[in-house]
């Protein structure tokens, strides 16, 4: 019971933190602030939506994957909903995409009937998830049989808390360090001066189960490279360039 208080008190705290940040998240992560955003992220999720018409966006931010498709002209969507807990996410979405529809909602309690949606899309937002067991579960509720989950994460076993590349110059040694990888955790990082974003750490084998576990099949997994536009602003990253930042999933639900 405790234990359940503590992570209801954690998951309200991680939410306030979001809802402080939120500018920061939308100054420097979209309206083609980030490359890889615009080289990486948005192709893909785009590719891999074609020909789905009734798409959710869960923890949509200020909605730019939700504006993406929705400018796509091919198979644009019949119904784009996109959800987040942050008010001020929401309120930036709706004055970014006026058409758009934008509710505050969390992952775990989606307000929606089930089998609503042939799409539920979750970009880099289950890091940030602590009830990540009724997140998923929820994923599986709204989505209709034969749907896709795409599901994409910092990846989970090489963007570990700790991680990085370890320059050793007593042992001449030049590697990349990995964190606790088996630790599940809860970091607050202070991403910039006085941005503070909470990360839940969890191993790959958490989320794969889950998936699993509530009938959403891995079809395919993607582990790209950084970007070259990534790599151009990041000197410290080219001697780690092939090592993965992101995890992409495409899932079915059966
Ligand atoms: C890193 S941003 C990603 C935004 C968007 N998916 C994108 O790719 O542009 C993470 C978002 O997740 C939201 N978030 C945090 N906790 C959440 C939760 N429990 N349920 C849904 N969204 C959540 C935050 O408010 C934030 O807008």
């Amino acid at each position: 019971m405790s234990d359940e208080i503590n992570a209801k008190e954690i998951e309200s705290a991680n939410l306030e933190l979001w809802e402080t940040h939120a500018k920061w998240w939308q100054d420097n992560f979209s309206e083609g602030a980030d490359p890889e955003y615009e080289e990486q992220i948005l192709p893909l999720i785009q590719a891999w939506s074609q020909g789905f018409t009734k798409i959710l966006d869960v923890g949509t931010g200020e909605g730019q994957i939700i504006r993406k498709l929705t400018a796509s002209g091919k198979d644009v969507p019949d119904l784009g909903v996109g959800i987040d807990p942050s008010m001020a996410q929401v309120a930036e979405a709706k004055k970014r995409l006026n058409s758009g529809m934008f509710l505050r909602a969390i992952a775990s309690e989606m307000p929606f009937a089930d089998e609503s949606f042939d799409l539920v899309v979750a970009c880099l937002v289950f890091e940030h998830v602590l009830e990540v067991d009724s997140a998923i579960k929820e994923v599986a509720r709204v989505l209709e049989k034969g749907g896709r989950f795409i599901f994409l994460l910092n990846h989970p076993l090489l963007q570990t808390p700790n991680s990085g590349w370890i320059d050793d110059h007593i042992l001449m040694e030049q590697y990349w360090r990995i964190g606790d990888y088996l630790k599940e955790d809860v970091t607050v990082e202070e991403v910039q001066k006085d941005v503070f974003i909470p990360f839940v750490h969890r191993p790959l084998s958490r989320y794969v189960n889950l998936l699993v576990r509530n009938g959403l099949y891995i079809e395919e997994m993607l582990e790209p490279p950084p970007p070259p536009g990534f790599i151009a602003q990041a000197w410290e990253y080219q001697q780690a360039a092939f090592i993965p930042r992101l995890l992409a999933l495409r899932t079915s639900k059966r």
